[in-house]
């Protein structure tokens, strides 16, 4: 019961990862708000998680509607203890193909909503000297990957926000990691080509995709007192694939 007394803030908690980090907070004990462009499925989600979650409309690009759900959550539940920034999306395409609406998009959700949920954030965790934010960044922002010019661009950038805050938060009380994960079983990765999951098993060392439920222990670890002397870091959550690489 890592969570106990504590809130967590998990953008993009409707489904898939953040919806099995959204659970596992809440069964340590959390109190969880589930920040979601899909304002309906966060609301599901959070009565179907019960234990007092609540579900609000996000989107993480807009700095406006960022400032007003931190502050009411903030209100609402006394506090935020903990931040996961896991809201993100693909619109994948080689880069000749890459049109300006895709970059921006990808580009607008995956980085500037880090940037926007983590400033808002950060601004109330100083003040309290006390927090910890875990960012969700990818295998694909270290490695790089056919077809995800923005996606990877976008991740890559999450790493450097998270090692930019370490530094600049440390010593203000409030711990910042990311986890990176490799090929995870959710919506994101129901849509890719049969050829190209089997070419990533083919190549990730424990021979199988990942599961929401094992990014979330990852982001439970980082948040917790359990990590107190880990900051900075990149934690890859993706069965040793960028052994492979
Ligand atoms: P998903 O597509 O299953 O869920 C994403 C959630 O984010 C949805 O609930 C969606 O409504 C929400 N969302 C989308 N745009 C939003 C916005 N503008 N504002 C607020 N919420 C928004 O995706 P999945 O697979 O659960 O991915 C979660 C995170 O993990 C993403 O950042 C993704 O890039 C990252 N990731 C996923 C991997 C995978 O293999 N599934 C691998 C590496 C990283």
């Amino acid at each position: 019961m890592r969570f106990d007394g504590r809130v967590a803030l998990i953008t993009g908690g409707a489904r898939g990862i953040g919806r099995a980090t959204a659970e596992r907070f809440a069964a340590e004990e959390a109190q969880v708000a589930i920040a979601d462009i899909d304002g309906d499925a966060a609301a599901k989600t959070a009565r179907e998680i019960g234990r007092g979650a609540i579900g609000l409309e996000l989107d993480v690009a807009d700095s406006g509607a960022v400032e007003e759900v931190v502050a009411q959550v903030i209100a609402d539940c006394g506090g935020i203890d903990v931040l996961i920034n896991n809201a993100g999306i693909v619109r994948d395409a080689s880069l000749l193909k890459t049109a300006d609406e895709a970059w921006d998009t990808v580009i607008d959700v995956n980085l500037s909503g880090v940037f926007l949920v983590g400033r808002a954030v950060a601004k109330h965790m100083v003040e309290r000297k006390h927090g910890a934010i875990v960012n969700g960044a990818s295998i694909v922002g270290v490695y790089g990957n056919f077809g995800q010019s923005n996606y990877a661009a976008s991740k890559a950038g999450v790493i450097g926000l998270t090692r930019v805050w370490a530094r600049e938060l440390g010593r203000k009380g409030v711990r910042v990691n990311c986890v990176a994960p490799g090929f995870i079983g959710t919506d994101m990765t129901a849509g890719l080509p049969k050829a190209t999951l089997e070419a990533m098993v083919a190549r990730t060392p424990l021979g199988r995709m990942g599961t929401p439920a094992e990014v979330a222990a990852a982001y439970a670890f980082l948040a917790s007192d359990e990590a107190a002397f880990v900051n900075g870091q990149v934690l890859g959550v993706d069965g040793g694939l960028v052994l492979g690489t």
